[in-house]
């Protein structure tokens, strides 16, 4: 198959080049290098869908008040290794705001992206019960998290949530909890990859058995408030972005910067811990820690063992933003909407060329259009589609290393696609459909 959209020969020579085993189970890395150096080597730009990174300028507010900070000399000064209290304060109120849950500022940390509030959890929470040595995946998800569990030598287990929805997922979870060895459960909402949304029922599921088995759910929020379904931009207002605290004490939820304020660059983000959690004894702790309480371990022994806490302008940079955006002065999922709009025509772009959505469905609702989406197309396994995209211009990630088994099915990523793109999309999906359909 020689008359594809991007010069075969040359895409060939550079898959050699990189002596890559398979392309489609490269890393996000390795394609994303492996793409720089086709276009570079052809001129053609790609649909560039494998990475998950903002698209749009980071805050403007956030910038200028570390700007500012940065002039007033913070950079000399070592920050509070657990948040300086204008952010911790502000936090708490934007969680009151927009989770409609109360959490003392105390317990509100910033992290270096929600990157390292995910690995300082996870070495901690492993450590509260000698027997309680294993986090459960929700899959699919994010891989690095995955990595970091590698790298501490901490063990998980996963399951793909695609065939548990709704009431299904009760017996599931409990089959792994009742077991007595799980710690804790990870799950993103909206999910990455599959941008599924947990509904309230499900999230009441999770949240009861947690209580029930005594096991911390950790709930990444890396897209705040991106279920473009419902309006949950008004401070104090309802609806409001859908959480597990709603259902249980034992949590720690992860709200990154990176997309909902474009802030990725920065590395900030923020770890709500529940006042119940934060102050509770684990005597388990004292093997590691100087303290057996959650909080105090987790500031003192692992933030302080990992950066002795969060760059000091970037903190003042997020307090801005979420002061404004606490004041409802500042409406950030306005400007993120975006994303919604440009996979709502995207989507549509795949399917009337044949592909189908794999993760279609919160329980009964079709899901909502926002970061990221999935598609498979008939005959295709997800690693054999994203090798023959690359002749066609077209990059992404397969869903096989994200703990999904749903092996038929490529995430595709809408940020880093200009709307300008769209024609040439159209164009190397129609050419595909033409040499692949039947
Ligand atoms: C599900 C999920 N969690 C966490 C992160 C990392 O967030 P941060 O940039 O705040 O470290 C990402 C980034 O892509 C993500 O998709």
């Amino acid at each position: 198959m020689k008359d594809t959209p991007i010069n075969y020969d040359i895409v060939c020579e550079k898959i050699k080049e990189m002596k890559l085993t398979s392309v489609g189970k490269a890393s996000i890395r390795e394609i994303k290098r492996l793409v720089d150096n086709i276009e570079t080597a052809t001129g053609e730009k790609f649909i560039r869908m494998e990475m998950g990174i903002p698209g749009l300028p980071a805050a403007q507010i956030g910038i200028e008040a570390e700007i500012e900070a940065l002039r007033s000399g913070v950079a000399s000064i070592y920050p509070e290794i657990d948040g300086m209290p204008l952010l911790k304060q502000e936090i708490s109120r934007f969680v009151k705001l927009f989770l409609n849950i109360n959490v003392n500022p105390q317990s509100c940390l910033p992290t270096v992206g929600s990157m390292q509030g995910g690995f300082a959890a996870f070495l901690t929470v492993n450590r509260l019960n000698k027997d309680k040595d294993t986090t459960l995946f929700i899959d699919p998800g994010f891989p690095v998290h995955k990595q970091q569990h590698r790298v501490l030598g901490l063990k998980y287990q996963t399951f793909d949530v695609y065939n548990f929805r709704g009431d299904k997922l009760k017996e599931k979870l409990e089959s792994y909890l009742k077991q007595g060895h799980i710690s804790s459960l990870l799950y993103s909402n909206p999910n990455n990859p599959s941008w599924i949304c947990f509904t309230e029922k499900e999230l009441q599921i999770i949240g009861e058995l947690a209580e029930k088995y005594g096991v911390v759910v950790m709930e990444d929020l890396a897209y705040f408030a991106m279920d473009f379904r419902k309006d949950y931009s008004k401070p104090g207002l309802p609806p409001y972005q859908p959480t597990v605290a709603h259902y249980t004490n034992n949590y720690i939820l992860f709200i990154s910067s990176s997309k909902a304020f474009s802030y990725a660059g920065q590395r900030i983000g923020m770890m709500v811990i529940s006042d119940a959690l934060f102050q509770r004894q684990y005597p388990d702790l004292l093997k590691f820690y100087n303290s057996d309480n959650f909080g105090k371990a987790m500031v003192f022994g692992t933030l302080y063992s990992l950066s002795s806490g969060t760059s000091h302008s970037a903190q003042y940079a997020l307090a801005g933003i979420l002061k404004a955006v606490n004041n409802g002065e500042f409406n950030f999922i306005d400007v993120v909407k975006e994303y919604g709009e440009k996979a709502k025509i995207m989507k549509k772009l795949f399917i009337d060329n044949g592909f189908k959505i794999v993760y279609d469905k919160d329980e009964n609702d079709l899901i909502a259009d926002g970061f990221y989406f999935t598609i498979s197309y008939p005959g295709f396994s997800g690693v054999e589609l994203i090798e023959k995209f690359i002749y066609y211009g077209i990059s992404a990630i397969s869903l096989d290393i994200t703990g999904s088994e749903r092996l038929e099915g490529i995430r595709a990523c809408v940020s880093l696609v200009r709307r300008s793109q769209f024609p040439d999309l159209e164009y190397r999906l129609k050419k595909f459909n033409e040499h692949y359909g039947r």
